[in-house]
């Protein structure tokens, strides 16, 4: 029943509700060996490059699934601090469980609302694959750079990616399963258009940089450093 009544209370939900712990134990082999290569023609290594150029010794990661990225990537430091944000408890119970190694503190919440964690603190946020779960228009979704912004330290990185619905070039293939995903509501991504994720990211940060691999745009941004 109260689940019944959050999801009521809030779209954002949906596109998260679908992580219950049978899903996520089949996530890793569905998602970065079928859909992500094959369906959004993104190589999984690719992503995993992502993270290995821009995570940091104090790393917030948003939206965590099963935590495969953070455990495959290389963290500058053998101890990083990492916290773990996700709105779906079993998603932030399993990556915690995954990276018990370098015991990740997690914090349950909705990536469009205000984060509730400490301001200018983290030097890397990441965003992968969430943003296109996320309910609304790009315009609307955007506000998750701005919290990002609040949360890094001047000097931090934002990266991070998402599955686009328009301005990219999907096969038949592709935009069917978009299609199919929109409508279960795990996805919400149809009218996402690469030009309004390059406003979005523009109206929080100085200079933000999108390339894209397959129908993912990955993107990243830079916290300018506190004027001296
Ligand atoms: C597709 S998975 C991405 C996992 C991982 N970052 C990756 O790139 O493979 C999406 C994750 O975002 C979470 N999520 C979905 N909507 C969210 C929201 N509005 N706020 C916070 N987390 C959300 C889901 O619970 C899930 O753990």
């Amino acid at each position: 029943m109260e689940d019944v009544m959050d999801e009521k209370a809030s779209p954002a939900s949906r596109g998260q509700a679908v992580y219950t712990r049978s899903v996520l134990r089949m996530y890793d082999a569905m998602v970065y060996r079928v859909n992500g290569p094959i369906l959004w023609r993104c190589p999984t290594d690719r992503l995993v490059e992502l993270y290995d150029d821009h995570v940091s010794a104090c790393h917030l990661d948003i939206g965590v699934g099963t935590g495969y990225l953070m455990d495959h990537c290389r963290f500058p430091v053998e101890d990083p601090e990492i916290m773990l944000m996700d709105m779906n408890a079993n998603s932030l119970e399993f990556t915690a469980r995954r990276l018990r190694r370098y015991k990740p503190r997690t914090h349950q919440g909705n990536v469009l609302t205000a984060w509730d964690l400490p301001d200018q603190h983290f030097h890397s946020v990441a965003m992968c694959n969430v943003l296109h779960c996320a309910p609304g228009t790009m315009r609307e979704k955007g506000i998750a750079f701005g919290h990002a912004r609040s949360a890094l330290a001047p000097g931090g990185t934002l990266f991070g990616s998402t599955v686009l619905g328009e301005g990219v070039k999907h096969t038949r293939r592709s935009r069917l399963a978009m299609k199919r995903f929109n409508k279960r509501g795990i996805f919400c991504n149809l009218d996402d258009h690469l030009d309004d994720l390059d406003a979005a990211l523009a109206r929080y940060f100085t200079s933000h940089e999108i390339e894209i691999h397959g129908v993912l745009a990955f993107f990243t941004a830079r916290r300018e450093d506190e004027p001296s």
